[in-house]
């Protein structure tokens, strides 16, 4: 874990494993009671239990403050498109026939998905604890996770939100652009807005990319 120092916090890439449930339950705060009976079980324990296995401590960013209380997270995934947990933790969040039939709809989704290319990172979640908001939290961590992105070598950086989201207007602020939009149809009224919203930003052009490369090559 490095962690980066702004004022009374630290931003961090991974959180050690026992860190898993306090992230789950910051994450369950905004999207917990939108995502219940869809990807989360009903209840409020069971469903983030479910997300805490379903995390890996290396895809977590976070935002602590100097006794380690955690101010804000950020999931980001380079692969993976979904959150994919184990068989087991889905059987014993939903129930066996539930559990089982979600397990193999979570599978077959996992099986379809087409990866994310190498050079494309996912942001899955961005939720900074409310008492600590408009701090500039969550730009520090967008900055953290661009900045590691680039580093790395990314082309670009993906997310998606709620055409009604205000947090719209921090990710326009760092650069993201809409690249698509799709209606949420019968979810609407549960979930608080009608559209999805896919944001793109891009890191580095292909051909910049390759020309640093052929750069790199010709030293
Ligand atoms: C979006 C979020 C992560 C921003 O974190 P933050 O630490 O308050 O962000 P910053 O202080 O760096 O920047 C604040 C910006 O976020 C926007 N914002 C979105 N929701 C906000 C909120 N509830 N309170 C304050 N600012 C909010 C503001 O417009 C502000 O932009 P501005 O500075 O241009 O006015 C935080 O509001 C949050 O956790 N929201 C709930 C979860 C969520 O909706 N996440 C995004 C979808 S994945």
């Amino acid at each position: 874990m490095i962690g980066a120092p702004h004022g009374d916090y630290r931003v961090s890439r991974g959180v050690d494993p026992a860190q898993l449930r306090a992230v789950a339950e910051l994450f369950y705060g905004p999207f917990g009671r939108k995502l219940s009976g869809v990807l989360l079980p009903r209840r409020q324990e069971a469903a983030i239990r479910l997300t805490a296995s379903a995390l890996c401590p290396g895809e977590v960013y976070a935002a602590m403050d100097h006794d380690g209380v955690l101010m804000g997270i950020a999931i980001v995934r380079g692969r993976a498109p979904v959150l994919c947990p184990c068989r087991a933790d889905v059987v014993d969040a939903f129930g066996r026939l539930s559990g089982g039939l979600r397990w193999l709809v979570y599978s077959l989704a996992v099986r379809r998905a087409r990866p994310y290319p190498r050079s494309t990172r996912s942001i899955e979640g961005l939720v900074v604890r409310e008492s600590s908001r408009g701090r500039g939290i969550g730009t520090a961590m967008l900055e953290r996770i661009i900045e590691d992105a680039r580093l790395e070598g990314a082309h670009e950086l993906e997310l998606v939100v709620g055409d009604t989201n205000p947090a719209r207007r921090l990710y326009e602020r760092v650069g993201f652009t809409v690249i698509k939009r799709g209606g949420v149809g019968p979810f609407a009224r549960r979930f608080g807005f009608k559209e999805l919203l896919t944001y793109k930003l891009q890191l580095v052009t292909r051909d910049a990319w390759q020309a640093l490369r052929a750069e790199g090559a010709a030293r």
